[in-house]
């Protein structure tokens, strides 16, 4: 099985980069995984320019070219993803949100339904749960399923013992959660969908149709679209999220457009 590490840190060989390859070593003792290394640091990723183009016309209206399309294809490509970021002041870094940012236009139309995520977070002690759960959003958004959360607590100084102790302790719980995740991957596709995640579905489907105008790519995508891959959806799920629905387009009525006519 092939996963994609995407990090997020400046610093090449600092503590995330030392805390996937002890990712990597416990997942040696689990299976044959393939592992690919991708540095932020090393990508040529512009910084977004704000057109916004990514998310309302589509991607290929996006004015900078770059390595951004490789990245995707990448993550395509694999089964898994490590996205990994040091905590710089309680979130991501600032190349891991550049990266966050040049790929918006996945949390409109995620492309990555089936495959798994482990979120990974290096801190000298504070901000982990704030990144974490920052990652975690992001990459449910872009259409994975998160699946392992880790947080190391890695400071600009030498830990003690029992420090080291429990980041390994934590790695390798990590690394065994994921691992059975994608042991699991067959049939993915089928699998019943929760209401939330539809409701999620929902949402963006109808915005998209309210607003088909201004974000011409997000109607397209979604207009066929039952749910994001042929899977069963139950009958109480159905009517409860439209209703649902309904009372939400209400009460956040004046987020839509204007009505000129
Ligand atoms: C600019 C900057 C901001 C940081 N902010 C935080 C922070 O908010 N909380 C924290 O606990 N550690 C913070 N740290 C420490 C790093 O998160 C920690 O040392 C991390 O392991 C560095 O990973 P790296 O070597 O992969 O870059 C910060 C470090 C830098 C350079």
């Amino acid at each position: 099985m092939k996963i994609l590490t995407i990090i997020g840190s400046p610093r090449k060989k600092g503590n995330s980069y030392l805390a996937v390859k002890e990712l990597e070593e416990e997942f040696k003792n689990h299976n044959d995984y393939e592992f690919e290394y991708l540095f932020l640091k090393d990508a040529h990723l512009e910084i977004c320019r704000g057109c916004f183009n990514c998310v309302s016309k589509g991607i290929d209206l996006c004015p900078l070219k770059d390595d951004r399309k490789t990245i995707h294809e990448k993550m395509e490509k694999s089964d898994g993803l490590v996205l990994v970021s040091p905590v710089y002041v309680m979130n991501v870094s600032a190349l891991m949100k550049n990266f966050i940012d040049r790929v918006a236009y996945l949390c409109h139309r995620p492309a990555y339904h089936g495959k798994k995520a482990l979120i990974l977070c290096t801190s000298g002690g504070s901000g982990i749960k704030e990144t974490l759960n920052y990652m975690e959003m992001i990459a449910g958004a872009w259409g994975y399923k998160v699946t392992s959360k880790c947080g190391l607590v890695t400071a600009p100084w030498p830990p003690t013992s029992s420090m080291e102790k429990k980041n390994t302790l934590n790695l390798e719980k990590s690394a065994l959660r994921f691992h059975e995740s994608l042991r699991s991957m067959k049939n993915n596709n089928d699998k019943k969908v929760s209401f939330k995640e539809y409701m999620g579905f929902l949402i963006f489907k109808n915005v998209s149709e309210n607003v088909k105008k201004y974000m011409p790519a997000d109607y397209d995508f979604y207009k066929n679209k039952d749910y994001y891959y042929p899977a069963k959806i139950g009958i109480i799920t159905k009517i409860g999220a439209r209703i649902i629905l309904k009372i939400l387009f209400f009460i956040m009525r004046d987020l839509g457009p204007r009505n000129d006519n």
